[in-house]
């Protein structure tokens, strides 16, 4: 009886509910907050991992996700859709599930990982693979939301970055401050947008003393934002983020302009890096995407922009067993032996 509620009963008082709303859940929120030691000692800074693969269905989207599904049963949609790099698609057909509805997902074909697309099928989505990038999927789930019963429950939907800044309510009480400095991927900028509203929501009712500095970090061949227009062919290994027109654009520049903040870029190198640094140093497991917040944080600290003693908390954002193939690719093969203990021990160096 002691188990989190999920995000709408445990933050009931600040997001768009009533008391006759029927919430729909899988408990999503309350992941940890993990110190990471390794990057604490690289940066001199006290520095938090946000787990949020540990959400139900793996990504942080599981908590705009019960609010966007929440309101379209409140609405009485029978009928859902969304444009997803993938996670955001595993998410809405999850929730749809446990509300009883039919959900619809538009992918860009072939460029989703694995884990994602299985958890679409599974959960029985109607799946399309659009030829086309996101922004493409996005344009086509907007033109059908406006003229067909179905809701659209992507990001653009305000009810959306409602859900999702329930992360830094947690963080506060967790931290019992803001932290100095908050650092996160950016795709389609629907998860800085909430981070934000959440700290200042926070901060202007005096739960928080401070507001954190944000820190975005796109992939150089999706860095819309940095470069100051639309990428028409973004290109990277992390698929979540190959995003080139972001919905929530200039929600991103005020968190970044109000917050005294920067967005900037780090190449898919160096987020392959970081992205193997926090399973073999911190032993946690992300996918690349979510690699590119601690990948940002390590190229400023060589840049010589992270003060020490600083509070930073980096959000990885989804799980590292949605895109497996890069755990295993460029990694040696694991050695055959017959089923005998001597040559076991020898082969595991014991012996
Ligand atoms: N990290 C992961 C793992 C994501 O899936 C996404 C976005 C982001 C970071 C970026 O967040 O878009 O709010 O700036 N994924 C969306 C999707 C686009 O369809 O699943 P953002």
């Amino acid at each position: 009886t002691h188990q989190w509620r999920g995000i709408i009963e445990e933050y009931r008082d600040r997001l768009p509910v009533s008391d006759s709303t029927p919430v729909v859940t899988l408990r999503e929120g309350g992941t940890p907050l993990v110190p990471a030691q390794v990057l604490s000692e690289r940066t001199g800074c006290e520095v938090h991992l946000k787990v949020e693969g540990a959400n139900p269905t793996g990504s942080f989207k599981d908590r705009g996700m019960t609010m966007a599904i929440t309101r379209a049963k409140e609405e009485g949609a029978k009928a859902v859709i969304c444009a997803s790099t993938g996670n955001t698609s595993a998410s809405a057909a999850a929730y749809a599930v446990r509300a009883g509805m039919v959900s619809a997902v538009l992918v860009p074909r072939g460029k989703i990982a694995l884990g994602k697309m299985g958890q679409a099928l599974v959960h029985g989505a109607k799946i399309l693979q659009v030829d086309g990038n996101f922004d493409d999927c996005l344009t086509l789930a907007r033109e059908l939301s406006d003229n067909y019963p179905v809701a659209l429950v992507n990001s653009v939907n305000p009810v959306r970055i409602e859900g999702q800044k329930t992360a830094a309510f947690e963080i506060v009480d967790m931290l019992g401050d803001a932290p100095d400095i908050h650092v996160l991927p950016v795709g389609n900028a629907g998860n800085i947008t909430a981070y934000w509203k959440g700290y200042t929501e926070y901060a202007g009712d005096g739960i928080a003393a401070k507001s954190p500095r944000m820190w975005g970090f796109q992939a150089s061949g999706s860095a819309p934002i940095v470069r100051g227009e639309v990428v028409k062919d973004p290109s990277t290994i992390a698929t979540a983020i190959r995003i080139g027109n972001p919905a929530s654009w200039q929600y991103a520049l005020a968190a970044r302009d109000e917050s005294g903040g920067f967005i900037d870029e780090v190449t898919d190198r160096e987020i392959l890096r970081a992205y193997r640094l926090l399973a073999a140093q911190e032993g946690v497991f992300v996918e690349p995407a979510s690699a590119a917040s601690v990948a940002g944080l390590l190229k400023a600290a060589e840049a010589g922009k992270v003060d020490p003693g600083q509070t930073i908390v980096c959000t990885v954002t989804g799980n590292g067993l949605k895109d497996p193939d890069w755990a295993v690719a460029g990694a040696p093969q694991p050695v055959t032996v017959p089923v005998d203990a001597a040559t076991a021990a020898e082969r595991l160096g014991l012996a």
